[in-house]
């Protein structure tokens, strides 16, 4: 079945409100942390803005705190049945520059680059909290051409139109709070925007969300193997099943946040239509992360040219 290419829309006027670093009056001077943003709080500021900035200094300390363990999650088997769904969708080349968006501690980079053969002529990779990759990238001997660059994906982006010709976005996509003063649904159409405007023409970027209602218990039962792991327990001088609890309890948070709407967690033929508004399509669905994650697949198309035949299943059960 041939997809119908949609004309990309105009971008709605977005009702801008200042970026983070604007709101608190300071030069962009790189990375900014959750003491930064709560300190950039003063008392003749619009209740509005106070109220913006306190979210994004919560949201900062989550990422911040989370960080310090996410990388334990990398023993896990859902964890890498993850890597392998991503690595199956994504086809970088010889010469590409992909971007790894909310990179963490930069694991979607080293597939990209691994899937490349390593061939890529570099990888760009933001976040919001840029010590993990710092670390991971130390820890690599910098053996992959990858450059990390903080950049909240809750504003414009600091790159070109047509930049890059892939994107990787893992988990990440949908917890963006506020995008210049959007919320929810529409903060998360502005991001994919963004990404849209990045890329370059019949360029694809694979992303994952939790699907709509994740249950990350099942995660935390299925990963009970690994926590009892006694030798990486040694190797790391952790103990594991408290590491299991604190990611269970963050995972629980993000679940919260999707069930109130902060994230919005929806469904792909939801998802189909925001994108296919913005003029991605050819898209791909699998669930992974013990069923509790949709990965997907979108292609930039360009109207000029030929549609792709859709090489995807037809559309999964919800
Ligand atoms: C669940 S982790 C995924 C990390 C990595 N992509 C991976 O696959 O292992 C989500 C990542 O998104 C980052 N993040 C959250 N909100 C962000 C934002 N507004 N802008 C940029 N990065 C953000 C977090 O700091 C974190 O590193």
């Amino acid at each position: 079945m041939a997809t119908t290419i949609p004309e990309p829309q105009e971008a709605p006027q977005l009702e801008e409100q200042p970026g983070l670093y604007e709101l608190i009056g300071g030069e962009i001077v790189g990375d900014l942390t959750s003491r930064d943003v709560l300190a950039g709080i003063k008392p003749e500021m619009s209740e509005m803005d106070k109220e913006r900035l306190v979210l994004w200094a919560k949201e900062f300390k989550f990422w911040e705190d989370f960080s310090r363990i996410y990388h334990y999650l990398e023993y896990t088997r859902f964890y890498n049945d993850l890597v392998g769904t991503v690595r199956d969708f994504a086809e970088p080349n010889r010469g590409d520059i992909w971007l790894d968006a909310g990179c963490g501690s930069v694991k979607m980079s080293q597939l990209i680059w691994e899937k490349s053969g390593k061939s890529l002529e570099k990888i760009i990779g933001i976040d919001i909290v840029l010590e993990p990759a710092r670390q991971r990238l130390d820890e690599l001997g910098h053996s992959l051409p990858l450059e990390l660059k903080y950049a909240n994906l809750g504003e414009k982006l600091p790159f070109a139109d047509n930049f890059f010709d892939g994107i990787v976005a893992n988990a990440c996509l949908t917890s963006v709070i506020d995008f210049n003063g959007k919320k929810g649904k529409a903060a998360f159409t502005e991001v994919m925007r963004e990404m849209f405007r990045i890329l370059k023409p019949r360029g694809h970027i694979v992303w994952s969300t939790p699907k709509r209602r994740p249950f990350y218990w099942k995660n935390f039962v299925v990963g009970l193997p690994a926590m009892f792991s006694i030798r990486r327990q040694i190797q790391h001088r952790i103990f594991a099943p408290a590491i299991g609890i604190r990611i269970l309890k963050y995972g629980l948070g993000i679940v919260s946040k999707g069930r109130k709407g902060i994230y919005p967690f929806l469904n792909p033929a939801e998802y189909e239509e925001i994108l296919g508004g913005i003029g991605f399509g050819d898209f791909r669905w699998k669930k992974s992360f013990a069923g509790q994650v949709w990965v997907n697949r979108a292609d930039k198309l360009c109207p000029s040219s030929p549609p792709k035949v859709a090489t995807n299943e037809p559309m999964p059960e919800r």
